[in-house]
C-alpha cells in the first residue's frame, strides 16, 4: 500500500550546521500510530517539519499519496489539508485572543462556510475536552490547557495525519492519560508523536521510529522497543514493560508470547488480583494479560 506521506532519500542540514538527516527514508502508513523517538538534538523536530512541509529537504523528495509535493502555494495547501503539525511549545502555536478564535482560524482560512467552521470548532473543542474554555484568553490558560487548545486547532482542520511534537511533555500523569484517550478517539486520523518516553511509546504506538547516530530504524513498536541495544545506541532508556514481561516469563508467571503489563499500575492491579487468590501460572498469565489490556 502506498504510504500516506513518505520522505525518500531526504537530506537536511541547517545553514552552517552538520547534516541532521542524510538520505533518510521515512514513511507514515495510514491508520497506524507512530512514535518517533530520539535523544535531544537527534532530529525529531527537524523530521516533523520536513514531513509537514515547514522545511524543504536539501535533496530527496516528500511524497503525499505517492506524488511529489511541490513547495509552491498550491502544493503546500494540498499538503497542509492532509498533514497538520502541532509544535512542542503551545506558545509558538497559539496567537489569537481567545480559544475559539484560535481554533477557528485554520478552518476559516480554508474558506469553509460559517456553519461548517462552527461545527468543526465545536467538535474539536469537545474532542479535547476544552469546550468550557471556549471564550477564555489563551494566555491565561494553564500549560496543559494551552497544549490542548493548540492540538484542537490542528484537529479542527480534519487532517489525515496529525503530527505532534512532544505532546505529553510538561503534562502531569493524568493529563498524559487523558491526552492518549483523546488521540485514541480521533477516528480516521493517523497520529505521529515525537517523545522521549519509551514506555509511553511502547504502549501507545503501533510503529516506532528511532533516530540513532547511524540512521532511522523503523518497525513495529513492540519489537523495536524491546531491543535494548538499539535503545542504548539511541541513548534512550530501556522500556519498562518488556523487562517486566521477561522477568514474569522467567518465573512462569506469564505465558510465552503473552503481553505483559504496560504500566506499573497494571502490574499493581494484577498483584492485587492474585493476592486475593487466583492460582496457577496460566491463570496468572491471563491475569497479567488482562491487566495489560485494562
Ligand atoms: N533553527 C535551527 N538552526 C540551526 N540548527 C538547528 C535549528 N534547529 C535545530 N538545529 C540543530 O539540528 C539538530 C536537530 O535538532 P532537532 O530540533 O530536530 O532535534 P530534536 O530531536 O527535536 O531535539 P529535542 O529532543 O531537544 O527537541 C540539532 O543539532 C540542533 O542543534
Ligand atoms: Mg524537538
Amino acid at each position: 500500500m502506498t504510504p500516506l506521506v513518505r520522505l525518500s532519500g531526504a537530506s537536511y542540514a541547517y545553514e552552517d550546521g552538520p547534516p541532521v538527516l542524510s538520505g533518510a527514508d521515512f514513511a507514515i502508513a495510514e491508520g497506524r500510530s507512530l512514535a518517533l523517538l530520539g535523544r535531544n538534538g537527534s532530529g525529531k523536530t527537524t523530521l516533523m517539519r520536513l514531513l509537514s512541509g515547514g522545511l524543504r529537504p536539501v535533496s530527496g523528495t516528500l511524497l503525499l499519496d505517492g506524488s511529489p509535493v511541490t513547495y509552491d502555494r498550491k502544493g503546500l495547501t494540498r499538503l497542509r489539508s492532509s498533514v497538520q503539525l502541532v509544535v512542542q511549545d503551545p506558545d509558538d502555536q497559539l496567537f489569537a485572543a481567545s480559544v475559539e478564535q484560535d481554533v477557528s482560524f485554520g478552518p476559516m482560512n480554508l474558506g469553509l462556510p460559517r456553519e461548517e467552521v462552527r461545527a468543526r470548532v465545536d467538535a474539536a473543542l469537545a474532542a479535547l475536552d476544552i469546550t468550557a474554555l471556549r471564550d477564555r484568553p489563551t494566555h491565561l490558560l494553564s500549560y496543559g490547557q494551552r497544549k490542548r487548545a493548540a492540538i484542537a486547532g490542528a484537529v479542527a482542520m480534519r487532517p489525515r495525519v496529525l503530527i505532534l511534537d512532544e505532546p505529553t511533555a510538561g503534562l502531569d500523569p493524568d493529563g498524559q492519560e487523558r491526552l492518549l484517550e483523546v488521540l485514541a478517539g480521533l477516528s480516521g486520523t493517523t497520529v505521529v508523536m515525537a517523545t522521549h518516553d519509551v514506555d509511553l511509546a511502547f504502549r501507545w504506538a503501533d510503529d516506532a521510529a528511532v533516530l540513532t547516530p547511524s540512521g532511522i530504524r523503523t518497525g513495529p513498536a513492540p519489537q523495536l522497543l524491546s531491543d535494548p541495544d538499539l535503545l542504548v545506541s539511541a541513548r534512550l532508556r530501556p522500556a519498562w514493560s518488556p523487562v517486566v514481561a521477561a522477568v514474569l516469563r522467567a518465573h512462569g508467571l506469564l505465558a510465552p508470547g503473552a503481553t505483559g503489563p504496560g504500566t506499573p499500575q497494571a502490574l499493581a492491579e494484577w498483584q492485587a488480583g492474585t493476592a486475593s487468590g487466583t492460582g496457577g501460572a496460566d491463570a496468572v498469565g491471563d491475569a497479567v494479560r488482562d491487566a495489560n489490556l485494562g
